[in-house]
């Protein structure tokens, strides 16, 4: 046979074969995922502002997630460090500023800037407000505050009657153990890296509902210890939909993400895809 010949039978063997393997097929059978936009849709627009929380709710997912600190003078606001320098023109720690002068900052760093230049640190209310119009379950993360702050958050949702609305998860044992005890009927989770038995002990004792662990960290075994113990598991942060369904096949709950599309979640990831993640993308496997 020529070169030629034996060239073109190849392409028009594999080009169905290619074919074939890059369409996504429908996920049946499986439960579907409750998709949490991380710090809102992060991967389209700077994180924890207003605009990822609409683009999290035109997206369409079920929860938002977002970090709330204090100001000095005691005004939850949105923000994930300590400080405002990585993400506003500001400069300073989020305790150690009034909301007046928080106020002042605009956010200058993360996704899609250039489509969202005028963002402002948004506070809790006018955070929890846009989640409300999309539809949004708020999964709100206590990244700052004490113990004793604990009292004004319950106030703020309860006044809101965010109580059975709302998701409220924190690397903190002490500040969900303090929110458990003024909240007992709304959703907690428990965040850590890798689940460990005391995780499992802690929350059994605080009636917390579920763990939300760091998908890198041995997916298994910390899903079958969760799971063992009659808790809700969530894993963070997924951006590959082929990790995204396999973690739903091991019975995770819901996960959260930066850029995966929550019509993405319930999708085959082909073989293409996986691949082209693998290789281009690593990153996003965890
Ligand atoms: O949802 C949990 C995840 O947000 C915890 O990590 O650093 O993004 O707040 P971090
Ligand atoms: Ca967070």
């Amino acid at each position: 046979m020529k070169k030629k010949t034996k060239k073109l039978l190849c392409v028009l063997l594999c080009t169905p074969l290619i074919f074939l393997l890059a369409v996504p097929g429908t996920v049946k059978g499986e439960k579907q995922l409750f998709a949490v936009a991380h710090r809102g849709f992060s991967g389209s627009a700077p994180e924890n502002t207003l605009a990822a929380f609409r683009l999290a709710g035109e997206a369409g997912y079920s929860g938002c997630e977002f970090d709330i600190r204090l100001t000095k003078d005691k005004v939850w606001v949105v923000m994930h460090d300590d400080s405002v320098d990585r993400t506003t023109n500001g400069s300073g720690n989020v305790s150690e500023l009034t909301y007046a002068e928080l106020s002042a900052f605009t956010v200058d760093g993360g996704n899609g800037l250039e489509k969202y230049p005028e963002e402002k640190i948004p506070t809790l209310t006018e955070a929890l407000d846009v989640c409300r119009e999309y539809s949004l379950a708020p999964v709100v993360e206590i990244k700052g505050g004490e113990s004793g702050d604990m009292a004004s958050l319950a106030k703020i949702l309860s006044a809101r009657k965010e109580k059975e609305n709302v998701v409220l998860i924190s690397f903190s044992e002490e500040l969900l153990e303090a929110l458990r005890r003024l909240m007992p009927e709304t959703e907690m989770w428990l965040l850590t890296g890798t689940v460990l038995p005391s995780h499992i002990s802690f929350c059994r004792k605080n009636k917390i509902d579920g763990i939300s662990f760091a998908y890198k960290n041995n997916a298994s075994a910390s899903i079958a210890m969760v799971e063992g113990a009659g808790l809700k598991a969530v894993s963070w942060t997924v951006d590959s939909a082929f990790a995204a369904r396999r973690l739903a096949q091991r019975g995770v709950a819901g996960i959260t993400t930066n850029s995966l599309l929550p019509q993405e979640l319930n999708v085959k990831e082909n073989l293409f895809g996986f691949i082209w993640n693998k290789v281009f993308n690593p990153s996003s496997n965890g």
